[in-house]
């Protein structure tokens, strides 16, 4: 019973519908709804990347972290495996995300990237401490902006990824990826590995919208590429009309539902169609697509807020 009321109240505290009505006829924001027409001057290459990396300085003592303690509700299939299961988290941040995942099964391996070098040590930190029992040799990190550069080849190396075979095929050390770090790398890599044949999961939680939306369908295409045929992306954003959409000011305005925070870093809020969109055009199927809409009261002011997430599972087809 209580697990039913917790998976509920990640769900549905009001109706999509009705929010979008309230929105939509109120003329004060009515500026976030007209078509937008872009200026080149924040067009400059990875400048978000490198707002991130400036974030995560600032707040290098890690309060911001949060263990996402709803992920396994809302996305169980990372957990009815019983097999070994491989799972790439895209954008890490400090952990909240995977401390979760990795807590959750013994069987599960977590490979996280972000293109700050600094959270991907704070994200090690809390994995070191975050469990009585040690999550660190089931635990991987490598730098990387995905907007820009490609997964490297260790993930899944062209000739696998061609022959799509469950077990990758056989090479020689030489045809390795240049990107492997090979003292890293060989904790899990086998001498007759040259890739680990690709993930069974990719999480993409709260990460995509942080990349420019005309970013967005090549790293899409990048997640497919390392997806071993038939897994999942599990992904969860911000959502049209959530509360920190409509208290964005008409100048952070950066794009049609896409805005510019004033430390340089981008928040973009996903309607059902632009991501099942989005994910279509790479070539995933759409398994599952909602908008969580939850109510939350701040506790210091006492006044309620509706937020809005997009919760999606999109398949890799077989
Ligand atoms: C809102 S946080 C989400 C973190 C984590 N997924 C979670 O569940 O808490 C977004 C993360 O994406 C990372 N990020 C932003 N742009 C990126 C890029 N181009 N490549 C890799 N990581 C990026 C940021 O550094 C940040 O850690």
């Amino acid at each position: 019973m209580a697990e039913k009321a917790e998976a509920e109240y990640y769900s549905k505290d009001f109706e999509w519908e009705d929010l979008r009505r309230v929105v939509e006829n109120d003329p004060s924001l009515r500026y976030h709804l007209t078509p937008f027409v872009s200026s080149s001057s924040c067009a400059a290459p990875a400048v978000e990347a490198d707002a991130w990396r400036s974030f995560h300085r600032r707040h290098s003592a890690g309060k911001f972290f949060k263990e996402r303690r709803y992920l396994l509700k809302e996305f169980p299939e990372l957990i009815r495996i019983s097999d070994p299961v491989k799972v790439l988290e895209v954008g890490c941040g400090n952990g909240s995300t995977v401390l979760p995942i990795l807590r959750a099964k013994q069987n599960i391996t977590v490979y996280a990237c972000d293109c700050s070098e600094e959270i991907l040590r704070k994200a090690e930190e809390i994995i070191a401490t975050g469990s009585a029992i040690s999550l660190v040799p089931r635990f991987f990190t490598f730098l990387l902006d995905v907007s820009v550069n490609d997964f490297p080849d260790w993930l899944f190396c062209t000739s696998c990824r061609r022959n799509s075979s469950p077990e990758p095929a056989n090479f020689s050390s030489d045809s390795r990826g240049e990107n492997l770090e090979m003292s890293h790398m060989s904790a899990f890599l086998r001498e007759d590995q040259c890739c680990i044949g690709g993930v069974d999961f990719v999480t993409m939680i709260f990460t995509l919208s942080a990349i420019p939306f005309k970013r967005m369908p090549s790293v899409i295409e990048k997640c497919l590429s390392v997806l071993r045929p038939g897994g999942l992306l599990l992904f969860r954003d911000y959502g049209l009309y959530d509360m920190t959409m409509l208290r964005f000011l008409s100048e952070q305005r950066v794009g049609f539902c896409e805005y510019m925070r004033s430390d340089g870093t981008f928040s973009y809020f996903f309607s059902l169609d632009t991501a099942r969109n989005l994910f279509l055009a790479a070539g995933f199927t759409e398994v599952e697509l909602t908008y969580c809409c939850i109510t939350s009261v701040n506790r210091q002011t006492g006044k309620s807020m509706q937020r809005v997430w997009v919760h999606g599972k999109f398949q890799k087809p077989v």
